[in-house]
């Protein structure tokens, strides 16, 4: 298959590109700098030119906070870009996944969201999202609209990241236990979109990490298999006080019989640090 990929340095971006290449697929990777997905005409010439039989939208917006503040700059890249990209797929008949997000979700649930559940986010990057999804359901009939959730991977700034930076440099290390989640590896992800194309199941779809767990949880998950001895205490969101609302609880399940499922996050979490050490090897030679 041909596979055009927007926002292809991103974390999950650059995931898909490398699985999409490992699975004998052609691809075309396009970073920021090679397709603005704001720009409606780079974006119609770049997809007609390259004729993909499928593209995936991994560009967007992932600042949470920054799109309090940046509400319009959030809607152009997450909701007028992602139509742009399912109008010029739809234009040469290509399928379209739009990369989607739990923060369509309100977090007022106790048990995982289906694809069912009715969205009503709570702060602009998710309200940004939304529009997204419904802007590529509207341009293109073969769109799939993927959520996932807490995603990391190599490449970009992340919540695993964050803890291993933080706990090697400061004694105590503050982490609200009031946020639950599905944490999701992009290498995982990327596999499961890439099943995903192969299907015919257009519509929205949850894929994220199996299980789920508070953000304290997951950071005691991840110092303890990066054998760090750290002082984690926990806080709530509202101690933090910041910007962006996050839901209190967004962890997601698909309720299709035949969906595709990601392992638990934990092996994601186990990966993703093999991952990492290989890297730095590799840098370190
Ligand atoms: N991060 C999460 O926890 C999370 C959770 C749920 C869903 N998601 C969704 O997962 C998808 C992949 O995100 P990610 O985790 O891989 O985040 P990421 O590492 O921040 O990747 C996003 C990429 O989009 C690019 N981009 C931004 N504006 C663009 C534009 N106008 N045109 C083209 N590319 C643009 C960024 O480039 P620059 O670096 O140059 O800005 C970046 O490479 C996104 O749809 C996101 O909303 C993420």
């Amino acid at each position: 298959m041909k596979i055009l990929v927007t926002g292809s340095d991103g974390m999950l971006g650059q995931d898909l590109v490398a699985a999409a290449e490992q699975s004998g697929h052609e691809v075309r990777a396009c970073p920021r700098t090679r397709l603005d997905v704001t720009d409606a005409g780079a974006v119609m010439e770049g997809i007609s030119v390259y004729k993909p039989d499928a593209v995936v939208n991994c560009a967007a917006w992932t600042d949470v906070d920054g799109a309090e503040e940046h509400q319009a700059e959030a809607m152009a890249v997450n909701a007028t870009g992602a139509g742009n990209v399912a109008a010029a797929a739809a234009e040469i008949g290509a399928k379209v996944i739009y990369v989607s997000s739990d923060f369509v979700f309100d977090g007022k649930k106790r048990t995982p969201y289906v694809e069912s559940d009715v969205p009503a986010p709570i702060s602009a990057y998710g309200r940004s999202k939304l529009s997204g999804e419904e802007a590529t359901l509207f341009a293109n009939r073969r769109s799939m609209v993927v959520r996932t959730a807490w995603t990391f991977g190599i490449g970009g700034s992340n919540f695993v990241e964050t803890m291993l930076r933080n706990g090697a440099t400061e004694a105590r290390v503050l982490v609200v236990h009031d946020q639950v989640g599905s944490p999701t590896w992009t290498w995982h992800l990327a596999q499961g979109l890439l099943r995903q194309l192969d299907s015919d199941a257009y519509g929205i779809h949850h894929m994220a990490g199996a299980g789920h767990c508070s953000r304290y949880d997951f950071a005691r998950e991840i110092f303890d298999r990066a054998g760090m001895e750290v002082n984690t205490l926990a806080t709530d969101s509202a101690m933090l006080g910041r910007a962006a609302a996050r839901p209190a609880f967004s962890a997601l399940e698909s309720e299709y019989p035949n969906a595709i499922q990601l392992p638990p996050w934990q092996e994601g979490l186990a990966g993703y640090l093999k991952q990492m050490k290989n890297a730095a090897a590799r840098g370190a030679r």
